[in-house]
């Protein structure tokens, strides 16, 4: 069975992970502190059953170096932009996640060397891009959703645009509690958009409506939105979640998906779910291969359900 066209994620595991300071009304560190030691085991297993289901849903895995002294360097989501083999690294508008920059410019750097990336490039001066949390690409309309305001800047857009060459649409972020574009939309496989409309601005709602078919609009509820419901991994028709609700599932059902829930009870307190917690590093802006991708996802899947007993296997994604 090939690698070739699997969905491939980067994960840093969740080693030096805490909530030691607060940049999102998610974090609070004492809550943290009082429960520390029972909540970084909580994490490394979470963690690791994301892995696994990510795995056995037929998709492969890279692993970046964690570090200590950066305990968000786990939402690898927001290490980079990625699109046809080239990464845009990201720079962060806080300065406790500046940090995690050259670390994760060095784990691009071994994606590069081995040849899983083409390159990767750097962002102008001054201009903030909270990678692929705040830059989603849109495989059916071919462009990048761009979110900004909490951390992103405005004119990351036209950068985006500069360095892959695809059309942008900017969102504006108004809700303190959704602060990355993906905590508040997600855009499906075939192309629906889920989102929780309180997140945005009036024009960019509109601007939404105006590109967006209605038919293909998911709006989500406040409480599924403050789940971090919309913060999924997408494999084939298969939605990985920390959590879901009877409506969520039934509105995902109508559309032909179906959701796996696995807790991330851990990350939620630091503000990140599923999607924030990886990186998709192989997408590619030919809207074509997207049959070829949802197929090999389901023969990995079909494959990996076959192996799931066999003991060495389970101990290998265990250790890891
Ligand atoms: N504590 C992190 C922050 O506030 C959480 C990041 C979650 N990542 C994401 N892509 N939404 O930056």
């Amino acid at each position: 069975m090939t690698v070739a066209h699997s969905p491939r994620f980067l994960m840093c595991p969740p080693r030096h992970f805490a909530v030691t300071y607060s940049i999102n009304p998610w974090m609070d560190p004492q809550e943290w502190s009082r429960r520390s030691h029972i909540l970084a085991q909580t994490a490394e297993a979470e963690w690791r059953s994301l892995k696994f289901l990510i795995e056995q849903s037929g998709a492969v895995v890279d692993l970046m170096t964690p570090a200590a002294g950066v305990p968000d360097l786990v939402f690898a989501a927001n290490s980079a932009v990625v699109l046809d083999g080239k990464a845009l690294l990201a720079r962060f508008r806080y300065p406790e996640r500046r940090l995690e920059e050259p670390h994760f410019a060095a784990a691009f750097d071994a994606l590069v060397e081995q040849n899983i990336l083409k390159c990767s490039t750097r962002l102008p001066a001054d201009i903030a891009l909270e990678g692929a949390g705040d830059c989603i690409w849109d495989r059916e309309r071919e462009l990048f959703w761009v979110g900004f305001g909490p951390r992103s800047s405005k004119q990351a857009a036209m950068a985006v645009e500069e360095v892959f060459g695809v059309p942008t649409v900017s969102i504006e972020l108004v809700d303190a509690r959704f602060y990355h574009l993906d905590t508040a939309f997600s855009v499906l496989p075939d192309g629906q958009i889920m989102y929780f409309k309180g997140a945005f601005s009036r024009s960019s709602l509109r601007l939404l409506h105006e590109r967006v078919d209605s038919r293909d609009l998911i709006e989500v509820s406040e409480e599924d939105a403050c789940g971090m419901r919309l913060n999924g991994i997408h494999i084939g028709r298969k939605l990985i979640l920390s959590s879901s609700s009877p409506s969520l599932r039934q509105q995902l059902a109508d559309h032909g998906y179906f959701v796996s829930v696995t807790s991330l009870s851990s990350f939620l307190l630091a503000g990140g779910s599923a999607y924030c917690l990886t990186l998709r590093t192989n997408l590619t802006s030919d809207s074509r291969s997207l049959a070829t991708d949802v197929k090999h996802a389901l023969d990995r899947q079909a494959d990996a359900d076959a192996d799931a007993h066999e003991p060495e296997r389970r101990a290998e994604n265990i250790a890891q």
